[in-house]
């Protein structure tokens, strides 16, 4: 008999988190490697936050809290979602877990039962496909093309949708492509959503404050109010307030939903972080003054890279308004041969010769289920990503 469970057999290790090691691996023989494959803000926690996190520890709030999270971080949550969102919510629809990570393995395991189909819009966040697996769910790919902005029109959506969707995963700004929805946009979207009661919707907003061009943050449930009994709107202090090491995320839905991802918690992790629950309150209690430069900052460095990359022949670009990624096509390098007389066949050949010759590690497309890009996130120092363009550069010109 096997060690390993079968519903394992399907599931790969984040790819993106692969790049990291193998970047880190040749960093450790001494090679001068240049990531550009995280996915988290280069800048520190800000100190009102740090300082709430030490006073907890002092205070002696290093016990289990609430399964899925302490009240005064459910109120600061809900007072969040009223201020930014214009969505109400009451305390037991709430539910506070590791990283809003956790949140969604949560939610599709308390919901997924074998053959139940869950929508996953292409380029995608890595870990959805392999979460719904892990819940025996049938991953179903609409692809977004670079001509639309990577978005999915609203036919490309309903043509997906059957008896036996139950979800549709929403995420606006993107992890890969960095595409933000419109208000309209969703309108469109939550047209098709309507004729059909039986999709429940899981809107990742992890991105939400990483948006520029005075683009203004829209989901779904507030676009759409007669859709938000069936939202799962999932966000978290990870990107916003460069949070991502301590791991907190919040799930806001419908009261059964959320006392089934509380159960499925109870027998995992039993409760987030105490310690890391208060600097999270203290997250969306405090200051919120770092916001909007820490947006202007990346907008800068979006239009730097999204300059230098466009100037490589074979490279398209694409301007995207969120998050801190770009999605460029090397299709257009597709038959050159490098240095060593290798053939660039696809976009694993090109992250590949940009590893082994600019030293710079990017993630290839095809791990978010578009084959012929790569992601580079621009979560780092102008001085870093300058560099790093003209190492991206001086390689293609070496491919003839
Ligand atoms: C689209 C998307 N959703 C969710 C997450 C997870 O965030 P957290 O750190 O809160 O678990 C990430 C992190 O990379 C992400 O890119």
């Amino acid at each position: 008999m096997s060690l390993l469970a079968k519903s394992l057999s399907n599931i790969k290790p984040s790819p993106t988190i692969a790049v990291a090691g193998k970047a880190s691996e040749l960093k450790a023989q001494g090679f001068d490697i240049i990531s550009l494959g995280m996915g988290e803000p280069d800048f520190d926690t800000p100190e009102n936050i740090k300082q709430a996190g030490i006073k907890a520890i002092q205070n002696g709030e290093t016990k289990y809290t609430a399964v899925d999270g302490t009240p005064a971080l459910k109120k600061a949550i809900i007072a969040k979602l009223k201020r930014e969102n214009n969505l109400e919510y009451k305390i037991s629809e709430i539910s506070v877990s590791t990283g809003a990570k956790q949140v969604i393995y949560n939610a599709l395991i308390a919901t997924l039962n074998p053959e139940d189909e869950v929508i996953i819009l292409a380029p995608y966040w890595v870990s959805y496909p392999d979460m719904v697996l892990l819940g025996s769910g049938v991953p179903v790919i609409a692809e977004s093309f670079e001509k639309d902005n990577f978005k999915i029109s609203p036919r490309e959506l309903e043509s997906k949708i059957t008896k036996k969707t139950k979800w549709l995963i929403l995420n606006s700004p993107s992890n890969p492509t960095g595409a933000c929805y419109s208000e309209s946009e969703l309108r469109a979207l939550a047209d098709v959503l309507l004729r059909h009661p039986q999709v429940h919707i899981l809107s990742d907003d992890i991105y939400e404050h990483l948006i520029f061009d005075d683009l203004k943050f829209a989901t779904i449930a507030s676009v759409e109010p007669k859709l938000k009994e069936r939202t799962l709107v999932v966000n978290g202090v990870s990107k916003s307030y460069a949070m991502t090491g301590w791991r907190i995320g919040f799930g806001a839905g419908p009261e059964k939903l959320i006392k089934a991802m509380g159960i499925i918690q109870s027998q995992s992790t039993s409760c987030p972080s105490s310690i890391s629950q208060s600097a999270a309150l203290e997250a969306y209690n405090g200051t919120q003054e770092f916001i909007k430069p820490n947006a202007i900052l990346f907008q800068k460095r979006r239009d730097m890279v999204v300059e230098m990359l466009n100037k490589i022949d074979g490279i398209n670009c694409n301007t995207p308004n969120g998050a801190f990624y770009v999605f460029p096509s090397c299709k257009g390098l597709y038959g050159k041969k490098t240095p060593k007389g290798q053939e660039i066949k696809n976009d694993n050949d090109f992250a590949t010769y940009l590893l082994e010759e600019a030293l710079v590690a990017v993630v290839p497309g095809v791990a978010f289920g578009a084959e012929g890009f790569f992601r580079i996130s621009y979560a780092a120092s102008d001085e870093f990503l300058r560099n790093s363009m003209q190492r991206i550069t001086d390689a293609c010109a070496k491919l003839k």
